[in-house]
């Protein structure tokens, strides 16, 4: 590859941006129009970054990446630039042990592990949760308010066991409870408190409800939890009733309120008049009344409102606060034995760093919002002459985003952009005008030999037009889109073939370029199609990620993320960018980026051109919420490879709560003490499947692992190393009577050791196979990470296990390409090695990860 060549490209890409920069040097010129395009440069940091002069100190440090990007801004305590360029995450704050994410992710992909890659930093939450705590605290004293704090997370949010263990764990000195959206939900956290024995520990149930629903409720304060049903609709209150009869369990019951006060964003339809979820004030009194029938005002502590997520205002909170007080008040003076005052989430994030109104962001602090919260109930408690309640929060968004990161590699291949511009030039230059003939005579006789020549003969004349004057280029312009046009007309009446259609593309592309190239030589202005501000020069690179599986809510909702490279922070990023994902899918792309200012979105990431040979990492932030648990399998993109990161020794909340070892995929954790080594495997298609086609044939004939000395593939031996895999798929080895089981079976296809280390089950405990494993298993060196250890690796989807997800059978996919593959052996239509290497490669791309290698 020509990499002065490549420099050259993307120098002119930068030029285009914008035409008159006065005496700057071309590297000069580009540093300051990517800046300029981009429009997100601080100010603060160079005061005249915006002028020509400042951009000729050619200097650029990771302070100034920083700013760019504003990780001040966002990144809380928790996120900032090295001084050798690569992103750095705390996760326990400012003060605590740092990681170099970049380094990080060196590691682990140079062990075998495969971007994407997702870390979840348990600390974060541990901190994030210590500090609304705090927040609390601080407003409690502050306010002088007798009642309590006790907020709940939010399952819905993210439903990773690591990170509810972690909240548990981080939570319990805070009295944390939990809140469930649905029946599922439900089970799963009835377990994981019950695990905590936590004996009184608040779970609020929420989402809508059934019998079934209504008595596992019950059945959690059997076994001592603070489970609160709340009522979402008025039906919803004979379902409990009748429930507690049969069993014979006096419930504790919520009400939850449709407010008045609508939150103006995009999940304000969760509140006002017409919202889908609570009771309005007639049905609140009849509950009170029905209730009161029964005997069960007691039962009624709990009033429940949400008026929806991300709220970026303050004023928003003191007026829903204030509604809600006085409908607490009204209930308790209605006779309810009301103890509790449930706020909801709605606690925002501040994804661009703005601190502004704007929807990625917020612009009140958390202790603004605890203040808030507790005056209000605090003032109307004293003004009607009730007992302060506990009050709760269900803050999912604000405890939780932090602590993922979703770190992704660029795909984008250089030769083709070198590609395309060879073979751009090659086609001009093919079309030949002869300066001894009159133009008009060449130009009838292109006419006869066909639509296709003539066309490339004008647009090569186009070319010559392209002069130093602002009228011609204009002309020039006009000329090329109307030939293209033409082109296309062509086409469609099937006079052009498809390659000459595609010449006149590049012919298109071509004479733009020179366009450009002539305006910014001459100083002269572009034709207005080719300003950058009407077709922006962003370049697309393309990355290893699907959108719809990790940050769906760019599509869904456009909200936007924090999204930053993890390295090469001490160089100028001069690439404006956008970036597009792996599915086949127009929506899959991202470009709309934070504006640190909090403006509207900006088109274009700065980024860095790409070096050849080497992987170029970004990463998506504050993807801790929602994004996992909303993610589809569109075009059959699957879980991610997910490192679980927690501080060394476990955590420090020590609640009682043991870390478990996590089993994958059927893996027996090793005795702790081993040494501390990760045992990963490989997807790698070639040697993985042969290896463990070896290993299956190996089983049936000669116990053999060694492809090189097993006899030759026939069609049955084909058939029945296809059915052995698929065995291993359904769960069940197949190893014929007698014969050992080869190594491959005896793992199940997945290895999982642990690593010494310094507390408990140590670094790596559990771990198996990194997207889909393979025989060759990889050995991962003991990560040095200072204050924290690996927790676990928990292995994205393989494609079997995706396509089981929509009902498909790896086992009989395996057992079907086999067979079939087995039945061309036989037939003579494939030799026997053929048919060996396509089955092996089938079954390594079953189990394999769902992302690019
Ligand atoms: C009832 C309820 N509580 C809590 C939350 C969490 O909200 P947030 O993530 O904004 O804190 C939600 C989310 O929409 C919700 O519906």
């Amino acid at each position: 590859m020509d990499v002065s060549l490549l420099q050259q490209l993307s120098l002119k890409t930068a030029r285009d941006l914008e035409p008159a920069c006065g005496d700057l040097s071309d590297g000069e010129e580009q540093v300051l129009k990517a800046r300029r395009y981009s429009g997100i440069f601080s100010p603060s940091k160079r005061g005249s970054s915006e002028s020509p002069e400042a951009a000729s100190v050619p200097s650029w440090s990771p302070a100034d990446s920083a700013a760019l990007y504003n990780v001040p801004g966002w990144g809380a305590e928790y996120f900032k630039a090295s001084d050798d360029g690569h992103m750095l995450v705390s996760p326990k704050g400012e003060g605590g042990p740092t990681l170099d994410l970049y380094a990080l992710t060196e590691q682990l992909t140079a062990a075998g592990l495969r971007a994407p890659l997702l870390f979840r930093f348990l600390p974060i939450v541990g901190h994030r949760i210590a500090k609304l705590n705090a927040a609390f605290a601080a407003a409690i004293e502050r306010f002088e308010y007798t009642g309590q704090y006790a907020g709940v997370f939010p399952v819905k949010a993210n439903h990773d066991k690591s990170l509810i263990d972690a909240v548990l764990e981080y939570g319990a000195p805070h009295d944390f409870g939990l809140e469930v959206g649905s029946k599922a939900e439900l089970v799963m956290v009835m377990a994981r408190l019950a695990g905590t024995g936590r004996r009184g520990v608040n779970l609020v149930c929420n989402g809508f409800k059934d019998a079934e629903y209504m008595e596992l409720v019950l059945h959690c304060r059997e076994l001592g939890m603070n489970a609160m049903v709340v009522m979402e609709q008025y039906s919803e209150l004979d379902l409990l009733l009748s429930a507690a009869r049969r069993l014979g369990v006096r419930p504790s019951i919520g009400i939850r309120a449709k407010l008045t006060t609508r939150h103006a964003g995009h999940w304000g339809s969760t509140s006002g008049d017409k919202a889908k979820f609570g009771l309005r004030a007639r049905e609140i009194v009849a509950a009170v009344n029905a209730l009161a029938d029964e005997g069960m005002l007691d039962c009624l502590n709990l009033l429940h409102f949400h008026v929806g997520s991300q709220i970026t205002n303050i004023r928003m909170v003191k007026e829903v606060m204030r509604e809600a007080s006085f409908l607490y008040a009204e209930l308790v003076q209605m006779g309810a034995a009301m103890r509790f005052i449930d706020c909801g989430g709605g606690l925002a994030v501040d994804y661009d760093g703005s601190f502004t109104d704007s929807h990625a962001s917020m612009s009140y602090t958390l202790q603004h919002y605890a203040n808030d919260v507790v005056s209000a109930v605090q003032e109307v408690c004293i003004q009607r002459g009730i007992a302060p309640p506990t009050i709760i929060t269900e803050s999912g968004r604000a405890l939780a985003s932090h602590a993922s990161v979703l770190v992704f590699d660029v795909l984008t291949t250089l030769e083709c952009l070198h590609e395309k511009r060879v073979e751009q030039e090659e086609v001009v230059e093919s079309i030949e005008i002869r300066d001894d003939k009159p133009l008009t005579k060449q130009l009838r006789a292109a006419a006869r030999s066909g639509k296709g020549k003539f066309l490339l003969m004008t647009f090569k004349e186009v070319f010559d037009n392209i002069t130093a004057d602002a009228f011609a280029l204009r002309e020039a312009y006009n000329d090329a889109s109307y030939f293209k046009d033409e082109g296309v007309r062509a086409f469609k009446l099937g006079v052009l073939s498809l390659e000459e259609r595609a010449q006149v593309d590049m012919m298109f592309d071509a004479a733009c370029e020179r366009i450009r190239e002539v305006a910014r030589e001459a100083d002269l202005p572009l034709p207005d199609a080719l300003r950058p501000d009407a077709v922006p020069h962003t370049k697309m690179y393309h990355v290893n990620l699907s959108v719809f599986r990790s940050a769906v809510d760019s599509w869904a909702i456009q909200q936007l993320f924090p999204i930053v490279p993890i390295h090469r922070l001490e160089e100028e990023p001069t690439v404006p960018a956008t970036l597009a994902d792996l599915t086949c899918d127009s929506d899959g792309k991202v470009d709309r980026f934070i504006n640190p200012r909090g403006g509207d979105p900006l088109p274009a990431l700065p980024l860095h051109p790409l070096r050849l040979g080497e992987k170029y990492y970004l990463a998506v932030f504050l993807t801790g919420v929602y994004q996992e648990v909303m993610g589809s399998i569109h075009n059959m993109f699957g879980s991610l490879n997910t490192v679980v990161v927690r501080e060394a020794g476990g955590s420090q909340a020590g609640a009682g709560l043991s870390v478990e070892p996590a089993v994958v995929q059927g893996c027996a954790p090793a005795p702790v003490g081993e040494a501390p080594q990760l045992h990963l495997m490989t997807d790698d298609a070639s040697s993985a499947s042969s290896a463990s086609l070896a290993a299956l044939e190996g089983g049936m004939e000669a116990d053999s692992a060694d492809t090189a000395s097993h006899a030759p593939a026939s069609s049955a031996a084909i058939a029945a190393a296809a059915a052995a895999a698929a065995d291993v798929h359904d769960g069940s080895p197949g190893v014929p009577d007698g014969a050992e089981a080869p190594a491959f079976m005896q793992d199940s296809g997945h290895e999982s050791y642990a690593s010494g280390g310094s507390g408990g089950f140590a670094a790596f405990g559990g771990v198996c196979a990194c997207g889909g494993g393979s025989a060759s298993g990889l050995v991962l060196p003991s990560l040095q990470l200072a204050g924290y250890e690996v927790q676990e690796v928990v292995p994205g989807e393989t494609v079997g296990q995706v396509l089981s997800r929509a009902n498909h059978d790896a086992g009989e996919m395996l057992r079907s390409v086999g067979a079939a593959a087995a039945a061309a052996v036989a037939a003579g239509d494939l030799p026997p090695e053929l048919g060996q290497r396509l089955l092996a490669a089938y079954t390594a791309r079953m189990q394999g990860y769902t992302y690019m290698a």
